[in-house]
């Protein structure tokens, strides 16, 4: 067996997977967020840790084999999340995490100081709130003594590895989005620490996703009922195992995920190709090799806030069952979903979002369906971004909440004209971590030949050629309404 453990922003995800690539157990641990202000968004790096421990003992409370068949275990976890480190590797503060959007000032810092062309060059991504160089400098500005203490940093699923062995890693699919790793030479940037001020020394020893950093250390496998002989391997970002644990690792191969954000992310076989960082670009987790990455912040979000205001009582199933029976276009109702900002391919935190064409014939099926076209139309604005980029997206494993429904899945494939596969029994980015884990264990010579063991295809929804071209025309007045709605935010 091995297990893959996703350290996600609500909640801790832990599989078993056993040699063929069967989750035998799951156990999901919830914690909170804190939200002091607007706009920020921490937690509490021990709260990871505590309920990582309760989730392991659950998930082996009544495990009847030997535990020493449990062979290893690897990590996915939330990206950009600070978490500093003193000397003796205590937490100085809480970790500020990937949506928390307070360091605006410190990203034109970031690009007066090292400029646009320069920190592209170097980082292959642009300067957002989310990154964690900006949280790296607001703590400098604004909390200085506890940054005088700041030894290391390392991010949450990083803390949570050194807890659980006493090693202090990051790896590179992870080191990508602080804004702090030169991506194609995989090294941290001397020029980006040295023109910002920030001793190199900060930044911690690096790894491939795959290596292993030794084992569980004794007192948590005393305080978990693990073997202290399980390998512990490096893990990577959850877009980096979403994209393992979904099969994406040759050219040509793009995913959709929607969660509560949404991902379009598509394989890149080396770092010579320049979005102008309207998408992200980040090392994979499968070793030399990257990822290019567009962001709807607001995806699974977005229907679940509809959900709640106006629909709390009724399932997502429910409410979905209507959405078939409402035409392409929504009897011309159209949604964008800026709940939050957005990221692509607008990078701005102010823009909020609209219902455009309320008609009083409108029903709340209409509605239902705005907001499913509304997120597949965002989500499309990156595919756009990579197809004028030179990419070939003809196919799309969809995973996630938006490939839990058909309907929602057709629509894709008409929205973004591409053949879309479903898995039999996907599992995102644990199932990823897990494969890093087989692949460490050398289970597989190649985390592709796991995944051709590990993954199935249920069913493909192909573009229907009526549809794609209704949707053709739509496209571009939902475009035009962030331009219309931008200067009333
Ligand atoms: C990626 C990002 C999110 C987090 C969510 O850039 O900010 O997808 O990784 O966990």
């Amino acid at each position: 067996y091995v297990i893959g453990v996703d350290l996600g922003t609500s909640a801790v995800k832990i599989l078993l997977v056993n040699k063929n690539g069967e989750v035998v157990r799951s156990v999901s641990k919830a914690y909170p967020l804190i939200q002091e202000k607007t706009g920020y968004s921490e937690q509490n790096p021990e709260h990871w840790v505590d309920q990582t421990l309760l989730g392991l003992k659950e998930l082996l409370k009544d495990f009847t084999g030997d535990v020493a068949n449990i062979e290893g275990m690897s990590f996915s976890g939330q990206m950009h999340g600070l978490v500093l480190l003193d000397k003796k590797n205590d937490v100085l503060r809480p970790a500020i995490l990937w949506n928390d959007t307070r360091t605006t000032a410190q990203c034109q810092q970031i690009y007066d100081v090292i400029g646009d062309d320069r920190l592209l060059e170097i980082t292959k991504n642009p300067a957002l709130e989310g990154f964690t160089l900006p949280k790296i400098l607001w703590v400098k500005e604004h909390e200085p003594q506890i940054f005088e203490q700041a030894k290391t940093f390392v991010l949450p699923k990083d803390y949570l590895r050194y807890r659980l062995t006493g090693q202090l890693h990051m790896e590179y699919s992870d080191a990508a989005g602080t804004l702090l790793l030169d991506v194609s030479r995989k090294e941290w940037s001397t020029t980006i620490c040295a023109s910002l001020d920030i001793e190199p020394s900060l930044c911690p020893p690096l790894l491939n996703s795959h290596d292993e950093v030794g084992t569980i250390s004794l007192s948590i496998a005393q305080a978990t009922g693990l073997s202290a002989t399980t390998r512990v391997f490096a893990g990577g970002a959850d877009n980096a195992c979403g994209a393992i644990g979904s099969g994406i690792l040759e050219d040509g191969k793009t995913l959709c995920s929607i969660g509560t954000s949404g991902v379009v992310l598509s394989y890149e076989a080396n770092s010579d190709k320049d979005f102008e960082g309207k998408v992200h670009y980040f090392n994979h987790g499968a070793s030399e090799s990257f990822y290019t990455m567009g962001v709807t912040l607001a995806a699974g979000h977005s229907l679940t806030w509809f959900k709640e205001v106006f629909a709390s009582e009724e399932s997502f199933q429910e409410l979905l069952s209507e959405v078939g029976n409402v035409p392409i276009g929504s009897h011309g109702l159209l949604f964008t979903p800026y709940l939050v900002g957005e990221r692509t391919p607008h990078a701005d935190a102010i823009i909020r979002a609209s219902f455009i064409g309320m008609d009083s014939s409108h029903q709340r099926k209409d509605f239902v369906r705005a907001v499913l076209e509304g997120i597949t139309f965002s989500l499309h604005e990156s595919i756009e971004i990579f197809r004028k980029n030179g990419k070939l997206i003809d196919t799309i494993v969809s995973i996630g909440g938006g490939a839990q429904n058909d309907d929602w899945l057709q629509m894709q494939a008409d929205i973004f004209d591409a053949k879309i596969v479903r898995l039999t029994s996907e599992q995102g980015p644990g199932m990823g971590a897990a494969m890093l884990a087989a692949y460490g264990c050398q289970w597989f010579d190649s985390l592709k030949g796991c995944a051709d063991e590990f993954l199935k295809e249920d069913k493909q929804f192909n573009p229907i050629e009526a549809n794609v071209e209704k949707y053709k025309k739509l496209f571009p007045i939902y475009q035009e309404v962030y331009s219309q709605t931008k200067s009333l935010n």
